[in-house]
Order: C-alpha cells, then sequence, then structure tokens
C-alpha cells in the first residue's frame, strides 16, 4: 500500500475564531511560491487549549498562530525563545527536533517594517512609546535590542509604564501622559501602540508640530489603514510606518518556520490585504 503524504498546513488558533487576514496573508505566499500546503482558522476555547496544542502535530499541522486569548498559554506549553520570553506572549508555534517552540513576531514585524518604510529610522537617540499593554512590550523590546538609546514611555496608567521600565531596564523611561508634549521635540521616533485612533475608538490628539522635522511616526493601528496620526504626519512631511505593514512583516517569519521558505512582504499582497480591509 503507498501511502499519499499530505501537504503541510499551519493554523491560527484563536477564541472567538475572529475575522483574521492571516489566511489570506499564507495563502498567497503558498501560491505565489508554488508549494503545496494549507493554512485554516481554528476556533478552540480556553479550557481547549492545552489539548489542541499537545495534539497539534497529530491534528496534522506543522505550527500554528497563535491569537487573543491564548498568548500566554501558548508562552506555557512550548519552549520560547528569548523574544516570546521578553514579550511575555507567543503568537507563533513550530517544531523543532520533535519539540514545540514558539516565538514573538510582533517585535520583528515592527522593525523590519520600520526598515522597509523609513531606511534610517535607527538613527534616533530617543523614541517616544505611547501605551504599555502587549503590543507595546514587542515595540519597546525591539526597539532596545535595536540600540535606540532612550525610549520614553508614555501611558494613561503611569503605573504600566514603570513596571514595563522596571522589566526593560535603564533605557526605559516612564513619562505620564500628561507629559508626552515635553518628550516630542526630543523623539526622533513617535509610536503609537495604544487603542486610540482606531475605528470606533477616541481620537489620539497628539500635536505633531513638536516633533523634529526628521522624526518618523509609526502606529499599529491598522484599521482605518491611515489614521488620522498617520495622516497628519504625512501633512507634516514626515516618514511613516503602517500597522499594516507590520501586521504582513509579522507574518514572514511563521512561514519560513513551516513552510521553509523564506517569503517577501510585495506591493501587490498588500494590495490584496488593502483591499480585503476595505470590505469590512
Ligand atoms: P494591547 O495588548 O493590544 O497593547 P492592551 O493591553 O489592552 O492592548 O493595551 C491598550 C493600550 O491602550 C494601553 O496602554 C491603554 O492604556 P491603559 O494602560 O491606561 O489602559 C491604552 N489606551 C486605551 N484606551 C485609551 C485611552 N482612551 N486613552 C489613553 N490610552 C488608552
Amino acid at each position: 500500500m503507498t501511502s499519499v503524504k499530505k501537504p503541510p498546513a499551519a493554523c491560527l488558533i484563536g477564541w472567538p475564531a475572529a475575522h483574521s487576514r492571516s489566511p489570506l496573508i499564507h495563502h498567497y505566499w503558498l501560491r505565489t511560491l508554488g508549494i503545496a500546503g494549507g493554512y485554516v482558522i481554528e476556533a478552540v476555547p480556553p479550557d481547549e487549549f492545552k489539548d489542541f496544542v499537545f495534539r497539534l502535530s497529530l491534528r496534522g499541522f506543522v505550527g500554528a498562530n497563535v491569537t487573543l486569548p491564548h498568548k500566554e498559554q501558548a508562552l506555557a506549553l512550548s519552549k520560547p525563545d528569548a523574544r516570546a520570553r521578553a514579550v511575555g506572549a507567543a503568537n507563533t508555534l513550530w517544531y523543532e527536533g520533535g519539540e514545540l517552540r514558539s516565538t514573538n513576531t510582533d517585535i520583528e514585524g515592527f522593525i523590519n517594517n520600520l526598515d522597509a518604510c523609513a531606511p534610517g529610522w535607527d538613527r534616533a537617540e530617543d523614541a517616544l512609546v505611547l501605551g504599555a499593554g502587549g503590543a507595546s512590550r514587542a515595540v519597546v523590546f525591539g526597539l532596545i535590542e535595536r540600540g535606540i538609546k532612550r525610549v520614553h514611555l508614555a501611558n494613561r496608567t503611569l503605573d504600566r509604564a514603570r513596571a514595563l521600565a522596571d522589566q526593560f531596564g535603564a533605557s526605559v523611561h516612564p513619562v505620564a501622559w500628561d507629559a508626552v508634549a515635553d518628550v516630542l521635540p526630543r523623539a526622533g521616533l513617535l509610536v503609537n501602540t495604544t487603542s486610540l485612533g482606531m475605528h470606533g475608538q477616541p481620537a489620539l490628539k497628539i500635536d505633531l508640530a513638536l516633533l523634529p522635522p526628521h522624526a518618523v511616526v509609526a502606529d499599529l493601528v491598522y484599521v482605518p489603514l491611515e489614521t488620522p496620526l498617520l495622516a497628519a504626519a504625512r501633512g507634516r512631511g514626515l516618514q511613516v510606518a503602517d500597522g499594516l505593514g507590520m501586521l504582513l512583516h509579522q507574518a514572514v517569519r511563521g512561514f519560513e518556520l513551516w513552510f521553509g521558505q523564506r517569503p517577501q512582504v510585495t506591493p501587490e499582497l498588500r494590495a490584496l490585504v488593502e483591499a480585503d480591509l476595505k470590505k469590512v
């Protein structure tokens, strides 16, 4: 009897199974690279996550992306790398020598998108990061790893910024939310990791005229694609990096780990996902 080898498949594990652009991104790469493989969404409730992950390979998966609310559990159930440990959450699982490994690809997603959109951004000595949630941890870690001297971290709840500074060390400086304007004139990079500016959320009110002329502005929000913050930055002639770019760049590593080829973030892929975002 000849056995037919099934093509490798990965999945996105979440609960509820929210609408995600990940299948669109990975199917595009599988198609354009001519790889026989699959990527599906798996809705898994929190109390079934552990069992699902233990049987990931038995279910025929070579790995997975993990989204809310499972990212912390994914970290605990696998052997995380330094990035997943630093962020305290894993979003990508794969097998290495039979062992389930995990990482957090938001860090490289953020950094690689900046490199693509605003080369030279890392000449900034001072960066100002708004927000101190999970996304902010990835951004702050990436900036420190890249050697940015001072990361000013402003958050509505100052204690969360302080806690992050305690974890990441002396290059992170907590800033009270109402003191943001004092830091702007020094910030060569401004990053919004809060939900402000997202569709249905209040706007982020910041006077970009205070930023230096060479500043780069990044927003992690990608619905809408062009947030009021990015529109204002472009209006001032500043270089920008948007949230969709980060989303596309963070998907690269998982694909490479599961399917063995490093894919490219192309204008065609971006246009495909942009068109999908416009449907909502
Ligand atoms: P994520 O994991 O996506 O970063 P999160 O942990 O919920 O999400 O963090 C959301 C961030 O947006 C936080 O920094 C939050 O500030 P608080 O720590 O004070 O809650 C910030 N945020 C949300 N709504 C905000 C608002 N109206 N004004 C200022 N900051 C806001």
